[in-house]
Formats: structure tokens, C-alpha cells, sequence
């Protein structure tokens, strides 16, 4: 299957280490759907990631120093070449990942509108000047680089995990290293080509590429070095945790953007087709693998029925295929470990008492596949409530009490996103407030937004990503002291 870009050396054989591209390409990235080889990367050393963060802590010096306004214009330089190739980009994400292209194309839109974001935050990055308690002082905070960043993205959004660190760290001052997914390195090489095209300076911006086995080496080499003074993380809570340990070492800042295990709570008032839409938006979004998907759905007994009914007409009418069909609304799992997750999920539920409304197989196109699927009776004993399904898999449980409701949607290690919907507006408050996590959805599927904080708590991680607050993880404050003024 031909990819057909426009502009063909957006595929990168290499990393990109002081403004070179180098490295042997010795292992493939494939497309989800049928396996079949989109292009081949180099399996980065700790010598890669060495060689990385000496050239991203010299480019540090020159970087920090050029005024904000230059470096928001060679962010938006950057936004712009990325928008001027949204289409072969989407394609490439698709191809690498396996989302339809309009949810590919969407993508890109979507990391760049991160991209533009920060460019015109890193000219309203204001210090304070801070009212001194005693005479002849002036008092002064200013914000400053952080210093080299790692950032270490995910398979799931390859263009918009990369991008919403990435543009952050640039806009601040910051240099970067990153490390894209094994799975979707492809994207991140393209971003970067094109932030090299759009002027960037040697040095600013290095990528290294790993496959899963040298990836421990890669970012153990960042952990180590103190040099790194930053690490940005999107990905499971156990490696969170790992990176974590990791760098205390060094002291490093952290931001990390974890697993989730969002609840879904349909109230008896809620408007039951605005939840539909939303259910359909939030879960099948990326065929279920976002870290903000509903993973527990609770929906009121005296609505259960007529909602599980809408739904399900929903998911039956999706229409599963590769992104090369156009009319594809789902793709495949990343790969065959994620369908066999799915698959235990569903089987669990099943052997605990869940019934099928939909779904529930996998699919005769290989081993991604994974039908979307409502199951009903679920409880919280299942696999499927207490571990992140990440996949297109609905399990509805009836409740009929708010306060319980909202208990069990708490009783979670986890805290990212949870969703609910109810026409109440004392309940809006009493129910938002009682939530335990960063993000909540009031009658709406579709949250984030790069003005925005997007993060969680607990063990969803810490540091928002996006907003106003997104430069802050990447900054820290010195503070000045002036004395002898009379
Ligand atoms: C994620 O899945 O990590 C991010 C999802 C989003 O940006 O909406």
C-alpha cells in the first residue's frame, strides 16, 4: 500500500542529533492494519542518547538567550510548515498508527493548534515585580529555561503528544531530546524535519529513535545525565513511576501524564442523545486508545434500557476498516498485545456475568483487530473497571444513587478524566466538585483544547499540559533582590 505524500523526504531514515540526520536504519516501522513495512529508523544507542543532550545543552546557551519574540516566530514558522502539510502528515500518522485519515488529518490540526498556542504564550512569559516588606529593597521573580528537556511520547497521538511538549519547552527556551514510540517514530522525524525546514537552529530539537528493547538504554542515558533538568512523559503509571525513581537522582523536573480510568455517568435526567454523542466521541475517538476514553460507564436504571438501546445502534452502524478506506470511522489496535488485552477484558466481563449488546470478537483482518463492543452488567470486580481497556469496549452498570455513584467513580487509583451528564445545574456543581481527577466533561465527550489544562492526579501523574499553566513545568522562578536603594 503506497502512502503517496506530496513530499516524500518527509520519511526519515534517521535521527537528528546537532542538526544531522544519522544513525543506520535497522528496524521497521509497520502499519497496524496489515503489518506491511511504512519505513525503517535507527535502534538508538546511550551513546545516540548522549551524543543528543551534549548537542542540545550547547545549543541551551544561544537558545535562552534570543529574544521571545524570535523564538515565538520560529515556533509559528514551525506551526505553519506543519499546517501547510497537514495532508501528507495525516497520512503518515495514520499509515504509522492506524486512525482513519480524517482522524489523522484532525491530528495534525490538533498539534499544531498546541504549537501556535505556545508561540504566543512565550511572549507573555511576565515576571513580577513584588510589593518589598521592608524599605531600600526592590523584589523581583523572573522566569527562566528550565535547560534541556527530555520528552518521551506515546504511540497513541505521534504528532500531538510530540507537539504539546515540545512547543512548551521551545517557546520557554528550552532544548529539547526526544523519544518517540517504538510503534510511531515516523511522525516525530517528520515534525522535526519540518521544524529544522522552518529555521530552527542545530541543536534545539534532536530526536533519537528506539526500538522497545534499546528504549530503556535511551532514556536510562537522559535519566542519568545531569544535564537533562526536565522530563516530559506521556504513558502508562508504571513506567511514570519508573522515571520517577529514576531521576530523583538528578532532581529533575517532571511532568507526567499517566494512565487513566475515566468514568461515564449518565444521570435520569441527562439529555440521552447528547450522551450518546458524547460516548461516541469520547470512546471511539483513536479506537479507544486515548488515556482520557470512558473506561466505566454508569448509566441510571430509570434510563438504562433507552440508553443502552441509542448506543448500541451507534457502535453497530462504525465502520471498521484500515485508514486507507475512506470511509473507515475505526482502525486496528496498535498491535497484537493491545487486542489481546481487549480480549481478556471482554472475556473476564463475560465470565463474570456481562452480557454482549455488540461486539465482543475480534476481527477476521489479523491480529489487531478488535470488534467495537457495548457489554452490559458490568461490575467492579471486572478486569475492565479496574484496568484501562484501552480499546472499543463499552461496559455499562446500572446504579441508582448519586452519592454511590460518584464513590465508585472515585474508587480508583486513577484520576484523569471522567465524564457525566444530567440537566441539573445544582447537580453539575455537587457532582464536579465530588469528582476525583484533572479533567471533567459536563454534558460534552470532546475536552481537550490547547487552551486548556490537560493532566490528572493521583496516579494519572502531575503537570498540566496546554493553557495558560503549560509554560510553567518548563520554566523555573529566580527570584532577585536589590538592596541599598534610598
Ligand atoms: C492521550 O491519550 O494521552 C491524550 C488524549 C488527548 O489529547 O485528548
Amino acid at each position: 500500500m503506497t502512502l503517496n505524500l506530496q513530499r516524500t523526504d518527509l520519511i526519515r531514515a534517521g535521527h537528528l542529533i546537532d542538526g544531522r540526520w544519522c544513525g543506520e536504519a535497522t528496524f521497521d516501522v509497520t502499519n497496524p492494519a496489515d503489518g506491511s513495512r511504512v519505513g525503517r529508523v535507527p535502534d538508538g544507542t546511550p551513546a545516540d542518547a548522549t551524543a543528543a543532550v551534549a548537542a542540545a545543552h550547547a545549543a541551551f546557551v544561544q537558545w535562552r538567550a534570543r529574544p521571545a519574540k524570535e523564538r515565538a516566530a520560529l515556533v509559528e514558522s514551525w506551526h505553519d510548515a506543519v499546517m501547510a502539510h497537514q495532508d501528507d502528515l495525516g497520512r503518515l500518522i495514520s499509515r504509522e498508527q492506524g486512525k482513519p485519515l480524517a482522524e489523522g488529518r484532525g491530528e495534525v490540526a490538533y498539534a499544531a493548534s498546541y504549537i501556535h498556542w505556545f508561540a504566543g504564550q512565550a511572549v507573555r512569559s511576565n515576571g513580577e515585580v513584588i510589593p518589598s516588606p521592608v524599605s531600600g529593597k526592590r523584589l523581583l521573580a523572573l522566569r527562566e529555561p528550565v535547560g534541556v528537556v527530555a520528552v518521551v511520547t506515546p504511540w497513541n497521538f505521534p504528532a500531538a503528544m510530540n507537539a504539546r511538549k515540545i512547543a512548551p519547552a521551545l517557546a520557554a527556551g528550552c532544548t529539547v531530546v526526544a523519544k518517540p514510540a517504538e510503534d510511531t517514530p515516523l511522525t516525530a522525524l517528520a515534525l522535526a524535519f519540518l521544524a529544522e525546514e522552518a529555521g530552527l537552529p542545530p541543536g534545539v530539537l534532536n530526536v533519537v529513535t528506539a526500538s522497545r528493547a534499546n528504549t530503556p538504554g535511551v532514556v536510562g542515558a537522559w535519566l542519568a545525565d545531569d544535564r537533562v533538568r526536565k522530563v516530559s512523559f506521556t504513558g502508562s503509571t508504571p513506567v511514570g513511576v519508573h522515571l520517577a525513581r529514576e531521576s530523583a537522582g538528578t532532581l529533575k523536573k517532571l511532568s507526567l501524564e499517566l494512565g487513566g480510568n475515566a468514568p461515564f455517568i449518565v444521570f435520569d435526567d441527562a439529555d440521552l442523545d447528547a450522551a450518546v454523542e458524547g460516548m461516541m466521541q469520547a470512546k471511539f475517538r483513536n479506537g479507544g486508545q486515548t488515556c482520557v476514553c470512558p473506561n466505566r460507564v454508569y448509566v441510571h436504571a430509570a434510563v438504562h434500557d433507552a440508553y443502552v438501546e441509542k448506543l448500541a445502534a451507534r457502535v453497530r452502524a462504525l465502520k471498521v476498516g484500515p485508514a486507507s478506506d475512506p470511509e473507515a470511522q475505526i482502525g486496528p489496535m496498535i498491535n497484537a498485545r493491545a487486542a489481546d488485552k481487549v480480549e481478556r477484558h471482554v472475556q473476564d466481563a463475560l465470565a463474570q456475568g456481562a452480557r454482549i449488546v455488540v461486539g465482543g470478537h475480534r476481527l477476521d483482518r489479523g491480529a489487531n483487530w478488535y470488534a467495537p463492543t457495548v457489554l452490559v452488567d458490568a461490575t467492579p470486580q471486572m478486569a475492565c473497571a479496574c484496568e484501562e481497556t484501552f480499546g472499543p469496549v463499552v461496559p455499562v452498570t446500572r446504579f441508582t444513587d448519586e452519592a454511590a455513584v460518584v464513590a465508585e467513580a472515585n474508587a480508583t487509583p486513577y484520576g484523569l478524566a471522567a465524564y457525566f451528564y444530567t440537566q441539573s445545574p445544582a447537580r453539575i456543581w455537587r457532582v464536579a466538585e465530588a469528582l476525583d481527577c484533572g479533567i471533567v466533561g459536563i454534558n460534552e465527550g470532546a475536552l481537550a483544547a490547547e487552551a486548556a489544562p490537560f493532566g490528572g492526579v493521583k496516579h494519572s501523574g502531575y503537570g498540566r499540559e496546554g493553557s495558560v499553566h503549560g509554560l510553567d513545568d518548563y520554566q523555573h522562578i529566580k527570584y532577585l533582590c536589590q538592596g541599598g536603594i534610598v
